[in-house]
């Protein structure tokens, strides 16, 4: 959605700036600078991110977008479920990839209002399962450190998305590294589609064991999974893909 922006940013001639924290991939930065726009590097934390969005606001008199934690995006991620439904009639299950949940508030809240007994999975990295931990405890968790290779997966529930979260997401599965990147190859070798491991992550949920040992699986008959993201750095995906290739 960030590089969509940045075209759109091309075609009105208004300055857009992203900010980004420093782990960021590094084709993601290239393909929004190659748009024209103006990245602003933070460090790999919230408090970082917020207080370099503050400044850069102060500085140069920016409007603030929050990339989950506001109501446009929300709505706007609804749509999904709009097109979704409309287009795929029978869907009974839909898995989403969840970081601050702006795109699985969307997506529930619309999916939910046409078929409240839809079921909405989030699919999470174990190294970053702020938001399983979330739902277990019954408020906001945030971690010290995450460490997972779906970069774009590692923010916090926000005051706007987390009571649709905890209210309406059904469950919250956990995934590890090794199953994102087998999944990312999934879609590689049987797909030939180019998804990064944050959009690869809802088809490794629904092929890992705590999906199918849940009552969900046996009662789901026809699984939507949202794929979400295709920013691969090439480098980085032949690493990971040499440390994970089996032989026959
Ligand atoms: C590829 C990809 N998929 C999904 C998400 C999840 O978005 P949200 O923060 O709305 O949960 C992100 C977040 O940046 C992402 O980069």
């Amino acid at each position: 959605m960030l590089q969509q922006c940045h075209w759109l940013q091309s075609c009105v001639e208004s300055l857009l700036i992203l900010l980004y924290q420093k782990m960021h991939q590094k084709c993601k930065v290239e393909n929004v600078k190659r748009y024209g726009g103006q990245v602003i590097w933070s460090e790999v934390t919230m408090q970082s991110r917020e207080t370099v969005a503050r400044k850069v606001q102060e500085d140069t008199g920016a409007v603030l977008i929050h990339p989950f934690n506001d109501g446009r995006i929300m709505s706007g991620q609804g749509t999904i479920s709009l097109e979704l439904l409309e287009q795929v009639p029978g869907i009974d299950t839909i898995v989403v990839p969840i970081s601050g949940g702006g795109l699985i508030s969307g997506i529930t809240l619309a999916a939910k209002a046409i078929n409240p007994s839809i079921r909405i999975f989030a699919a999470e990295p174990k190294g970053a399962d702020d938001a399983a931990q979330s739902k277990v405890v019954g408020r906001i968790v945030t971690l010290s450190e995450t460490n997972t290779i779906a970069d774009g997966l590692r923010a916090f529930l926000g005051d706007k998305t987390w009571p649709v979260v905890r209210d309406l997401v059904d469950d919250v599965i956990t995934v590890s590294d090794e199953e994102i990147i087998k999944a990312m190859q999934m879609f590689y070798e049987i797909l030939k589609v180019a998804v990064e491991p944050s959009g690869a992550i809802g088809l490794a949920a629904v092929l890992s064991d705590q999906f199918k040992q849940s009552e969900a699986w046996k009662e789901s008959n026809k699984v939507a999974i949202i794929v979400s993201g295709g920013n691969v750095d090439l480098a980085a995906l032949w690493n990971s893909l040499g440390n994970n290739t089996s032989t026959p």
